[in-house]
């Protein structure tokens, strides 16, 4: 992909229209977000580092900002139930459509939950505007706290997600008001870094990434024109081509544990300090919110209410835990479809393995060794996924997706990934690094 078009506005993400150029966007361009096109084309190179300069809370207005008459802003308690369900509801009817209008997330009540309370939350960064006559919920949009680590920095950021308008307010400049809300509070709690995710492109991505699909399905997928029968393909060959097993085959490979946690933690940590741009994890109750809290209940022998899937590998010798592989659940609305509504997809989550860092022969040089490990890692990771996709078909979700990221570009094609329709982009807020993060948002399709 050329990036300098896509920022130029020139090409558009998937099959995206109505890309702008960066000089029209009225709003961001007067955000303390890295203006790159200048920067790409200039002869100035990028320094590391805030693009403001240093504030303090004392520095922020202590107000809400201004909404139309009308509205009002609302914080939202999502540990509430009632509140919970009006976000959802909102969400369910409001937020990411594809762009032929054929699927809407459905992100569950749980999920809600579970993503919004990591941690360290603000409860005051989740934020409701409503209708002053009715209560009606028609906007929202909220942070939790992160810690970020790019390249030798680490910092306190804000994660951005789930900005949402009611279809009938749009158009009319109410995201920068709550986009500028939400910056206030944060920055009130003297944190100045922001990174989110989005399905369009604007100032400034640091980083592009496409879905890939791995069709658990087929019949269904084909039926409901997520997936296309290729020319000369039955679905009885399909479902074929796209079966897996029935049980895991990694010995050792099963469900974690709240024993497994400082286990993981550090698994995790060290398998992700070989990227640039990480979530840190540094607690290990972030560990066991994000891979442990949302494992649903179970009633009457049946796990209900689900979100996350965590997998390890315990050596069945040493007993250790040497891999984790996990996915979580977010179901999209079908829109206009007579026999399903609701598409169970599973997006990959986070994955970690040892087999990166276990030592080589004595003698290798250390291109051969970082070679060896390649392949070691590659071969590994092919098996993890193989069984997280039992996993996920046998807990009836009709797809597993995955971002081009991390190193998923070693399992995508052999574990029969096909390339989606949807971009994410992710940008960062009030930031100069570049960055590449995974998030919670796709659109969708497979195309080939
Ligand atoms: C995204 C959404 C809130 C934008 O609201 P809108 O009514 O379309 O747009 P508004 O008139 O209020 O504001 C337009 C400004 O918001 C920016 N904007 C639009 N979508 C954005 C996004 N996802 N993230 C950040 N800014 C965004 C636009 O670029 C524009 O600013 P600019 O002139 O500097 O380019 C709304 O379209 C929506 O709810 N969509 C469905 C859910 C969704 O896509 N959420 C975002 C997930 S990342």
């Amino acid at each position: 992909m050329d990036l300098m078009k896509i920022l130029d506005g020139q090409v558009a993400l998937g099959n995206k229209s109505g890309t702008k150029n960066l000089g029209e966007h009225k709003f961001w361009k007067t955000q303390p977000v890295p203006q790159l096109l200048n920067a790409l084309t200039g002869p100035t190179e990028i320094k590391e580092g805030p693009i403001d300069p240093p504030k303090t809370p004392a520095d922020v207005r202590q107000e809400p900002g201004q909404l139309p008459s009308g509205f009002e802003w609302s914080l939202i308690d999502i540990t509430n139930e009632e509140q919970c369900k009006e976000v959802y509801i909102l969400l369910s009817e409001n937020y990411v459509e594809d762009d032929d209008a054929m699927f809407r997330f459905n992100y569950s009540k749980e999920f809600l939950l579970w993503a919004l309370t990591a941690p360290g939350y603000y409860p005051d960064w989740h934020i409701g505007v409503r209708v002053v006559k009715t209560g009606k919920l028609v906007a929202f949009i909220s942070g939790i706290k992160v810690d970020i680590r790019v390249r030798a920095n680490t910092f306190d950021a804000a994660e951005i997600n789930f900005l949402c308008v009611h279809k009938k307010l749009r158009s009319k400049r109410l995201a920068p008001v709550l986009i500028k809300e939400v910056t206030r509070r944060v920055n009130l709690t003297n944190i100045w870094q922001a990174i989110y995710t989005a399905g369009v492109v604007i100032p400034t991505p640091i980083g592009t990434s496409r879905y890939y699909h791995r069709n658990l399905n087929p019949p269904k997928l084909v039926d409901i024109g997520f997936a296309a029968l290729p020319r000369g393909m039955t679905i009885a060959r399909l479902v074929r081509q796209y079966a897996v097993s029935s049980h895991p085959r990694i010995p050792g490979f099963r469900e974690m544990m709240q024993s497994d946690v400082p286990q993981v933690g550090a698994l995790l940590r060290r398998y992700l300090s070989r990227f640039e741009v990480t979530q840190t994890f540094a607690k290990d109750e972030e560990i066991e919110h994000w891979f442990l809290s949302g494992h649903g209940r179970d009633v009457d022998g049946e796990r209900k209410e689900q979100v996350v899937w965590a997998y390890v590998v315990e050596d069945p010798t040493t007993h250790l835990v040497t891999d984790l592989v996990s996915f979580y659940s977010l179901p999209s609305t079908v829109m206009k479809h007579k026999k399903h509504n609701l598409l169970n997809a599973a997006y990959l989550f986070y994955y970690a393995s040892d087999v990166i860092f276990s030592p080589g022969g004595s003698s290798d040089d250390a291109a051969t060794h970082e070679a060896k490990a390649k392949q070691r890692l590659e071969e590994r990771l092919n098996a993890l996924i193989n069984d997280l996709l039992v996993i996920a078909q046998n807990a009836g979700f009709d797809v597993l997706n995955a971002l081009t990221l991390g190193d998923n570009n070693m399992f995508l094609n052999e574990q029969k990934f096909g390339a989606g329709d949807g971009f994410l982009v992710s940008i960062t807020w009030f930031v100069n690094w570049w960055l590449l993060i995974s998030g919670f948002l796709s659109s969708h399709r497979i195309v080939s």
